[in-house]
C-alpha cells in the first residue's frame, strides 16, 4: 500500500511513512521552501528543552527535532510507528532512544514527560482526541505540551494560494524529490481536511489540557499549539 487513505487506517500510514523515510527529510526541506527549518526552530524555543528534563517527542520520525532537543541536553524519548523512519532515525543520529509505539495507546507511564511535543505528526493520528488524552496522560503534573501542525492560513490570499501550491506545485515536485508521489496527495488532503486553530484549540480542552494557546508560523501554514497539564 503506497498511498494512506484519509481514515487514516494506522497500518497504511505506517507503511507509507516506511517508503518516505530515506528521503523525507530533503523533500520538507524542498517543498516548504526551507521553512521549515525556522518552523522547527521556533518549536524548539518552545519546548525549551535543556538538562534535567524529560522530553517525549511523539511521532517523531526520523528525530529530526528530537536530536536538537537531546543536543540542547534533555533526555529524549522519539516515539513513532514507523519502523522505516525509525531506522532511518537510528542511522543517522545513533545516540537517540527511539521506541516503538503509537500515539493512541502511548507505551509509557503516567506523568513520566516534563514536555510532550508532536510535530507534523498528529494530523496523521486517526483519533486526535485518543492521542491528545495519551499525551496529557504521559506528561507530569505541571508539565507542557507543543504541537506544531499544518492548518488554515488566516487570509483569503494566503489560503487560496496556498490550496493552489497544493493542488499544482506540490505534485509536480513530489514526482522530482520524492520516493512515493501519491504520499503526497495524502499530504494535500490530510493538510486540507485538518481542523482549524480554534477547533484544535478547542479538542486539546476536551483532553484535559489548560492553558492552551497558539501562535501562527508563515500566515498560519502552520500553527504552534501549546498547553500546561494542571498541577493539581
Ligand atoms: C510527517 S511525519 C513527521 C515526523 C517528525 N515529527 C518531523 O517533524 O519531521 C509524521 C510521522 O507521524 C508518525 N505517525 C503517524 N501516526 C502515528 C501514530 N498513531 N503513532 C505514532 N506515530 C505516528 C508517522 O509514522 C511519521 O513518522
Amino acid at each position: 500500500m503506497s498511498r494512506a487513505s484519509l481514515n487514516k487506517d494506522p497500518r497504511e500510514v505506517a507503511g507509507m511513512f516506511d517508503t518516505v523515510a530515506r528521503r523525507y527529510d530533503l523533500t520538507n526541506d524542498v517543498m516548504s521552501g526551507f521553512q521549515v527549518r525556522a518552523w522547527r526552530a521556533v518549536t524548539r524555543a518552545a519546548v525549551g528543552a535543556g538538562p534535567g528534563m524529560k522530553v517525549l517527542d511523539l511521532a517523531a520520525g526520523t528525530g529530526t527535532s528530537a536530536n536538537d532537543y537531546a543536543l540542547a541536553g534533555a533526555q529524549v524519548v522519539a516515539c513513532d510507528f514507523s519502523i522505516g523512519m525509525m531506522q532511518e532515525g537510528k542511522r543517522r543520529y545513533p545516540e537517540l532512544q527511539f521506541v516503538a509505539g503509537d500515539a493512541t495507546a502511548l507505551p509509557f507511564a503516567d506523568d513520566a514527560f516534563d514536555v510532550v511535543t508532536i510535530s507534523y505528526g498528529l494530523r496523521n493520528v486517526n483519533d486526535t482526541l485518543a492521542a491528545l488524552r495519551q499525551m496529557y496522560r504521559v506528561t507530569k503534573p505541571g508539565g507542557r505540551i507543543v504541537i506544531a501542525e499544518f492548518s488554515t492560513p488566516t487570509t483569503p490570499v494566503v489560503r487560496e494560494s496556498y490550496k493552489w501550491f497544493l493542488g499544482h506545485v506540490m505534485p509536480p515536485a513530489a514526482r522530482v524529490f520524492s520516493s512515493n508521489v501519491e504520499s503526497y496527495d495524502y499530504l494535500a488532503e490530510s493538510i486540507l481536511s485538518w481542523p482549524n486553530q480554534e477547533a484544535l484549540a478547542q479538542l486539546m480542552l476536551a483532553a484535559g489540557w489548560r492553558q492552551v494557546a497558539y501562535k501562527n508560523l508563515s500566515g498560519g501554514i502552520v500553527a504552534l499549539h501549546q498547553a500546561v497539564k494542571p498541577s493539581a
